[in-house]
């Protein structure tokens, strides 16, 4: 008996379940381990077959080697044992004498956790469009492309705040539902618990003094408003969440729901604000090499073959600043036939801006200083009373990652912006009152986070750098079957 229990807990002890990342190592050779995951790949030849697992934890996946005489142990398990099944396979690590990886895992035993019939199951082993994948947004994050992107993302989302933490910022959780339209743009989604099946009725969607707050309250497009409050106690914030624009644009770079990274300083001006978010752009590339090698590896063989190249010449170089008068200059200058012609006043569309930091500069430009005309109400008023103390980064391939400004903190200039721009005072006495009470000179900047991770993995289309994205006409999450 006793014997027989020092067997079973040196079994439990000498097999330990593991993350593939943690055991693709030469030093585990030798070791009995247990595996979870699912199939990636099958190949048989002579009696053994060749599986590839993953489990999520790395791109790679391990080599299990199962023989005849593991396979043939469960009845069910030649049949179950195609691609997307999960399971977990005990075994011990050894050397692998074939090129690719350095150990493979020797099954002992084999079990099915859930099958994933082939005659069904839509992500067969072959390369599938990212439009095919869009549709079945709930499965891609079991390819390559999405996994490797997921990951990237987790770890950028850590290196900001580590960034933040190293320059004494404090996080704040700035509201979701606000009923501050911070851009002006009228681009925001309404939150209502009203019944709007019976717009006659008893709750008449339009009076929202039955409504849940008693007053229209929409998803916010922006956390800046609320951060500058923070700012202005706490010194330097910054904010991390979800925003959220109603904008009808169907691009590659928009999306109705999606994150951005906010800070808001006391005591900064424009070119503080410029520093920081250069250096905050070069902080984030630098983790990505430092802590995604093997993803960065995938996205440059991959996605785009110029990747490193464009990745390092962000760190190498000092990001161009011009005026948006200069970039004017320099658009009128090309003599291109841009689609929305140029002229001072307009503003920056995606093709301008990525002909002045893809063809013209090669690399991140920073533009400043635009016409108070196409910028929100909050911007710093500059001293020719035509333009702001405004700045967008724009980076090759990506266009506008970052906007940000110097804010308006004279009470009596930024009542007047409010009165041009024909905002209701009596909506943001709030906002005033943090420059009735102990104004000071402040700046901030959003950067769009899945611009961001676009810019570092080379995907084109920013639905394919967010899990799940909300894009005009979709936010449902489809099995794929009618469109496979
Ligand atoms: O330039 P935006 O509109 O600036 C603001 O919202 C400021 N209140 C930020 C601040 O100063 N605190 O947006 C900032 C960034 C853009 O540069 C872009 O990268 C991203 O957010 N962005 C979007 N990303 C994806 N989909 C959209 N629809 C986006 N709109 C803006
Ligand atoms: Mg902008």
């Amino acid at each position: 008996m006793f014997s027989v229990l020092l067997t079973l807990i040196s079994l439990i002890m000498q097999t330990d379940y593991k993350l593939i990342s943690h055991i693709l190592d030469k030093k585990n050779i030798g070791s009995n381990l247990e595996i979870r995951g699912w199939l990636k790949t099958k190949r048989d030849s002579k009696g053994i077959s060749f599986l590839n697992i993953n489990d999520g934890s790395c791109l790679a996946g391990i080599q299990v080697i199962a023989d005849s005489i593991v396979l043939n142990n469960y009845q069910s398990l030649r049949a179950d044992l195609t691609t997307g099944c999960s399971l977990r396979v005990l075994g011990r690590l050894v050397k692998s004498p074939a090129k690719g990886q350095e150990v493979e895992l020797k099954a002992e035993e084999i079990t099915i956790y859930g099958p994933a019939p082939a005659t069904d199951y839509p992500l067969q082993k072959k390369r599938h469009s990212f439009e095919f994948l869009r549709s079945i947004s709930h499965l891609r994050p079991r390819t390559n492309t999405l996994s490797a992107m997921t990951r990237i993302r987790s770890r950028l989302a850590q290196s900001i705040h580590d960034f933040f933490r190293n320059h004494d910022f404090y996080q704040i959780h700035t509201p979701v539902i606000t009923t501050s339209d911070c851009e002006g743009a009228g681009e925001m989604f309404t939150v209502t618990s009203l019944d709007l099946s019976k717009p006659d009725g008893e709750h008449n969607p339009l009076d929202y003094s039955h409504d849940f707050f008693g007053c229209p309250a929409s998803l916010t497009v922006s956390g800046q408003l609320e951060a500058e409050a923070y700012a202005l106690a706490l010194g330097r914030v910054y904010t991390f969440g979800p925003t959220f624009r109603a904008e009808n644009s169907h691009t590659s770079r928009h999306l109705a729901e999606f994150w951005m990274v906010e800070p808001e300083m006391s005591f900064f001006d424009l070119d503080n604000d410029m520093d920081l978010a250069e250096n905050l752009i070069k902080f984030l590339v630098k983790a990505v090499f430092e802590q995604c090698r093997e993803d960065l590896d995938f996205f440059c063989r991959f996605i785009d073959k110029s990747l490193r190249k464009k990745l390092n010449a962000v760190l190498k170089n000092d990001f161009t600043r011009i005026s948006y008068g200069e970039a004017v200059n320099l658009l009128l200058k090309s003599r291109r036939n841009f689609a929305y012609p140029v002229a001072w006043g307009i503003d920056l569309q995606a093709e301008h801006e990525r002909f002045l930091a893809e063809e013209y500069f090669k690399g991140p430009v920073i533009v400043f200083a635009y016409p108070k005309s196409i910028k929100p109400f909050y911007m710093r008023l500059n001293d020719d009373n035509k333009t702001v103390a405004a700045m967008d980064v724009l980076l090759p391939g990506i266009g506008e990652i970052i906007g940000g400004s110097q804010r308006e903190e004279r009470l009596e200039q930024l009542t007047a912006r409010m009165a041009e721009c024909a905002i209701n005072t009596a909506d943001y006495e709030w906002y005033l009152d943090l420059r009735r009470y102990g104004t000071v000179p402040h700046a901030g900047f959003g950067l769009g986070f899945e611009r961001l991770i676009q810019f570092v993995t080379g995907l084109t289309n920013i639905r394919d750098v967010i899990p799940f994205p909300r894009t005009p006409g979709r936010a449902e999450i489809s099995s794929g079957k009618a469109e496979g």
